[in-house]
């Protein structure tokens, strides 16, 4: 991705020069500009070196900088995939939401036709001053994107909201915004769940298993990237991606519930979590006591989401499940085609224990016609992006 990272003049501005170091090493060109304030706070040397990339501004008195602002707005602002604004400052909001453009900056950002994402970071009253509001409502209005700013203690003392969201989430959502996305995913509400599931015995033990989740994630992750509105069931401990609307959930029971929710108004589902089959016939109240004697342990089945999901599917929505198998592959995951009635099913070789936590995986797509070529092997990233790119072609 080529992207222009705008420095404006704020006290975060030394964390873009983090953001432009972690986006060149994932490959990412990075191009900075810096206003007249912005370059008070950082240098364009520091971002020439990090980035590798000439820095640009409209200050001919330093030698690192372009000297002709009045072409180079026009140049950067095609060469663009994407302009981040980090940090945004309220005066940069204001001048832009009301078209006034002064220098290489400003004037980018009314030429550019890239997505645009702002990362505020300002005073807490600032931020909330409705004139700042206004603006910002209005440069939603013409489809650009905000992260919002966190709460924490600023650095002028005040605690509240107006803190620069931390440098990682600002990637993620450049790294979604900045995607390829794809006509047949892109504006589609997925369903995904993820991670395994806990039955808990009393309020100290629990049945589970070894899923961390991550093959979901990645999934919702990627299926964001391609464009789509993606909601999350999510077992299990691990962050949830940013942008993914996402809701956490313990048993299989609460997996269903939240699933049954959200299921109407979704195109469609890739059913990833690790679902426990059963669960423990009671939940003690109190910590169960050991006792001499043979202990048994009474299981009953927990409700199969993906089959009561597509019990009650209406025309056109569809149902990707996932199949753990470590033998007769095809012939299993073929039974449980026909009887989830699910539109595919992707399965993964947990022979000798592959796949659980393993760096690469694969995962051979059955449908009704039969097993297509395997994806894979690759890291789970790049597999769940090969799942969704197999998935849109499959749409057609
Ligand atoms: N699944 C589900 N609800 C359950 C169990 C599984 O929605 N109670 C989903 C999983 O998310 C996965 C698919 O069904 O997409 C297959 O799960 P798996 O456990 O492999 O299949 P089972 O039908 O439980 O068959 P078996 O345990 O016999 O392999």
């Amino acid at each position: 991705m080529k992207l222009l990272l705008g420095i404006p003049g704020g006290i975060a501005a030394y964390k873009a020069a983090d953001l432009a170091r972690l986006l060149t090493r994932e490959g990412h060109t990075v191009r900075c500009v810096l206003t007249e304030a912005g370059s008070r706070f950082i240098t364009p040397l520091t971002l020439a070196s990090l980035t590798g990339e000439p820095v640009f501004g409209a200050n001919p008195a330093l030698p690192e900088w372009r000297p002709s602002p009045t072409v180079e707005h026009i140049e950067l602002a095609r060469w663009a995939d994407l302009v981040a604004i980090v940090p945004a400052t309220a005066d940069l909001l204001g001048k832009t939401a009301n078209g006034l453009a002064n220098d290489l900056l400003s004037t980018i950002l009314l030429a550019t036709k890239a997505p645009i994402l702002w990362a505020p970071a300002m005073n807490t009253q600032m931020w909330a001053h409705p004139a700042v509001q206004g603006n910002v409502a209005r440069l939603n209005g013409f489809g650009q994107a905000f992260i919002e700013p966190a709460e924490g203690l600023l650095a002028c003392g005040e605690e509240g909201s107006g803190k620069l969201a931390e440098v990682e989430a600002i990637a993620e959502a450049i790294r979604a915004l900045g995607a390829l996305k794809l006509p047949a995913i892109q504006e589609k509400t997925v369903l995904v769940t993820a991670g395994p599931t806990r039955e808990d015995l009393d309020p100290v033990r629990t049945l589970t298993n070894r899923s961390s989740g991550s093959m979901g994630v990645e999934l919702a992750r990627a299926l964001r990237d391609a464009g789509a509105k993606v909601k999350l069931v999510l077992g299990g401990d691990l962050p949830a991606p940013h942008g993914v609307e996402t809701v956490r959930v313990r048993s299989a029971e609460e997996m269903l519930r939240a699933c049954q929710a959200w299921w109407p108004s979704c195109d469609g589902i890739f059913a990833a979590a690790a679902v426990a089959d059963q669960r423990p016939e009671r939940m003690a109240a109190e910590k169960v006591k050991k006792t001499e004697g043979p202990e048994t342990l009474s299981l009953i089945r927990t409700p199969d989401i993906l089959a009561t999901l597509s019990a009650s599917k209406h025309p056109g929505q569809w149902l990707v499940g996932f199949a753990a198998e470590s033998e007769h592959h095809t012939d299993h995951a073929q039974a449980k085609l026909a009887k989830k009635g699910l539109d595919a099913v992707l399965v993964n070789d947990v022979q000798a224990g592959r796949g659980f936590g393993a760096v690469e995986n694969t995962l051979t797509p059955i449908t009704a016609e039969g097993p297509l070529a395997p994806l894979g092997p690759h890291p789970k990233d790049q597999l769940a992006r090969a799942v969704v790119a197999w998935w849109a072609a499959q749409q057609h």
